[in-house]
């Protein structure tokens, strides 16, 4: 476990100075966990970089009610056991008053029952397994959940691509990956579609070969995979070497720059939906995306997105509770309403979720995404 600091100097300073004012209870402590190392530590590294901003423009502008935000962020590796090790940590030893993360479902439901006994409200900015949220009333998510997102994923292979037949790749390692392959299977089922074969994996293999191999002689019209970015683009790659032509189509665990740099051309003509576009015009969109490319030289992803939108629902709810914290806080959080983030306008419903609508994004060969449609819930 490692607690996790920006290489800049002046941060150091920063967080030194907020330090000091913590002994004058004028300071409200937000923990972050996330992977910044692993195999999916660009879902930790942007999505921190989101908070970030959101962080440093409220303690520039004063504060809330002149408290300061001091955020204290710990890097789990991507591992359910360390996300628990932290996260009981940032509540034992750094009291935080509130819990930002994770994105990986996993990690959220390891680390989810801890804040509920602790009853440290808890959002996770990404996390989409249904349940994450499910009868804890400190837990929140400000993104879609799967029944949706696998719903939309069904939709558009059968409506969109004329899919019959379909192969399903499952990291059964991973309760987002099992969870969204179900739901879509429902979906793509009850629409006359077919699964004909389902191929597993765990979370961290190399080689697809076995799996893919046995998908090709099945002459399916479409692969769902329902994986994290490293597997995904590693099983496009052989899939290419093995001479594979059919699409695959995913989930928001495709969204990373680290798809093209490992998967190259092979990426070129997928699906996957998402949480937001870069092409979304709206000028709330499009000023993040300028201020956060000037901050890091990147073009923000959609766990950015969700990491910055994460953090504005938190800062909106402090905003009406005058910086209180506490269970008039968790009430505050649940109150929220029509608030516009950059991924969408959030709603918390009665079961702490957020229904938004999802995007379906194509990759192309050099790394972008073409904006296809927009699905609204
Ligand atoms: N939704 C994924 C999960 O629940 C995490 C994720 C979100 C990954 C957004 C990439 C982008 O596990």
């Amino acid at each position: 476990m490692k607690r996790f600091n920006s290489s800049l100097a002046f941060l150091f300073l920063a967080l030194a100075a907020v330090g000091c004012k913590q002994k004058n209870q004028n300071v409200i402590r937000v923990g972050e966990f996330g992977s910044m190392t692993g195999t999916e530590a660009t879902f930790g590294i942007s999505t921190h970089r989101g908070i970030k901003m959101v962080i440093d423009d409220v303690n520039k502008a004063g504060g809330i009610n002149g408290k300061q935000l001091e955020l204290i962020s710990y890097d789990e590796g991507g591992k359910p056991e360390e996300a628990v090790t932290v996260v009981t940590k940032l509540i034992a030893q750094d009291k935080v008053d509130i819990i930002l993360g994770e994105v990986a479902s996993s990690r959220s439901l390891a680390a989810a029952p801890i804040a509920q006994r602790n009853k440290v409200p808890m959002i996770s900015p990404s996390s989409t397994n249904p349940k994450v949220t499910e009868g804890r009333d400190y837990v929140f998510r400000v993104c879609f959940t799967d029944p949706f997102q696998g719903k939309v994923l069904a939709r558009f292979a059968r409506e969109d691509l004329k899919a019959k037949r379909a192969a399903l790749l499952i990291d059964k390692k991973s309760d987002y990956s099992v969870g969204l392959a179900d739901f879509f299977r429902k979906t793509f089922e009850s629409l006359g579609g077919e699964i004909v074969i389902e191929q597993n994996y765990a979370g961290g293999d190399m080689d697809f070969k076995g799996q893919l191999t046995s998908i090709k002689s099945k002459n399916v019209d479409v692969i769902l995979h329902s994986g994290y970015y490293t597997e995904v683009a590693l099983t496009m790659k052989q899939a290419k070497d093995l001479g594979i032509k059919t699409v695959f189509i995913g989930g928001d665990g495709w969204d990373s720059p680290k798809l093209s740099e490992i998967g190259g051309k092979a990426i070129d003509g997928h699906y996957f939906s998402n949480h937001y576009s870069v092409d979304d015009q709206d000028p709330r969109v499009q000023d993040f995306i300028k201020r956060y490319k000037a901050l890091y030289k990147e073009v923000p992803d959609g766990l950015a997105a969700m990491g910055y939108d994460a953090a504005l629902v938190m800062v909106d709810a402090l905003k009406r509770t005058n910086g209180q914290v506490g269970p008039v806080f968790r009430d505050a959080l649940a109150a929220t309403k029509n608030f516009p983030g950059v991924t969408g306008v959030i709603t918390i419903d009665e079961n702490r979720n957020a229904s938004k609508p999802a995007v379906i994004l194509k990759v192309q060969g050099d790394g972008s995404y073409k904006f296809v449609k927009r699905v609204n819930p």
